[in-house]
């Protein structure tokens, strides 16, 4: 099983590593045995399965809930629940509960936070939960940024974001999501860091690599952001599947004698 001194180390050998967010059971169990090492159950589950418009809305129990299901299907890689937003932001005492929660009752391994809650981290990381961090264009804040915007672009920012990241590897977090910034930042981060970086829209510098797997897969309907690249596109041969199936059953075609008990 993958866990968090494994990262440190693909860390210390320059070796880059892939993760994947998993929502349920069958993905989790392909992305296991095709050897996916790091698997985030992300709140990114709300506007990609739940058909919310962001992520802001999905609650503890509806994380919980996907996060038991990936931990059933996944058996080697290791598991991180994403804290959807306010079950961290608004006291330490109510960050741990909830963060124990994804460890004690969806069988995750570690959680991750969006921002520079430093203290936060170190709380969590004392009591035996492992923290990821995520910095950069962090979606739980998106009417703050006035949008999904490309975020430390200005010199000002890229000093703050490289600061906050540096303080987050003080309170102890064993790995850094780095989303949306441009990629000579992300490169910075990455050599200046001794936590594995992992990129989402933040290039090629960063040790690890994260995509949402429906975007991965070409699940969505309409258009990708510029960072996303679909490996496939299952809306398609979803779609080719179920028109074939409901053809044949408006021509009387199925089921035929192969697929009736005599
Ligand atoms: O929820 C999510 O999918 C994420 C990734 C973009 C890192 O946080």
């Amino acid at each position: 099983m993958a866990t968090i001194h494994d990262l440190a180390g693909w860390k210390r050998e320059g070796r880059k590593f892939p993760m994947l967010t998993a929502y349920d059971f069958p993905t989790a169990q392909i992305l296991d045995e095709a050897g996916i090492p790091v698997l985030l159950v992300g709140d990114s589950v709300a506007n990609n399965i739940l058909g919310y418009e962001n992520t802001l809305p999905v609650t503890m129990e509806e994380m919980l809930h996907h996060a038991r299901a990936v931990s059933r299907g996944a058996k080697n890689a290791l598991l991180v629940g994403d804290m959807p937003f306010l079950s961290y932001q608004t006291s330490t005492e109510e960050a741990i509960r909830n963060a124990g929660r994804f460890l004690k009752e969806g069988g995750m391994h570690a959680v991750k936070i969006e921002g520079p809650f430093l203290d936060l981290a170190e709380a969590l990381v004392s009591r035996g939960i492992p923290v990821m961090g995520h910095l950069g264009l962090t979606p739980q804040s998106v009417h703050a940024m006035g949008g999904y915007r490309v975020q430390a672009r200005s010199d000002e920012a890229a000093e703050r974001l490289l600061a906050d990241a540096h303080s987050l590897e003080k309170s102890g977090i064993f790995s850094l999501v780095l989303e949306g910034i441009p990629s000579e930042v992300a490169r910075r981060v990455t050599e200046s860091v001794s936590v594995p970086t992992i990129g989402i829209g933040a290039g090629p510098h960063c040790d690890g690599q994260v995509l949402v797997i429906t975007d991965l897969l070409g699940l969505g309907g309409g258009t990708y952001p510029k960072f996303v690249k679909p490996y496939a596109n299952l809306r398609e041969e979803i779609t080719r599947a179920v028109r074939a199936f409901a053809d044949e059953v408006e021509a009387g075609e199925f089921p035929d004698q192969q697929h009736s008990y005599s």
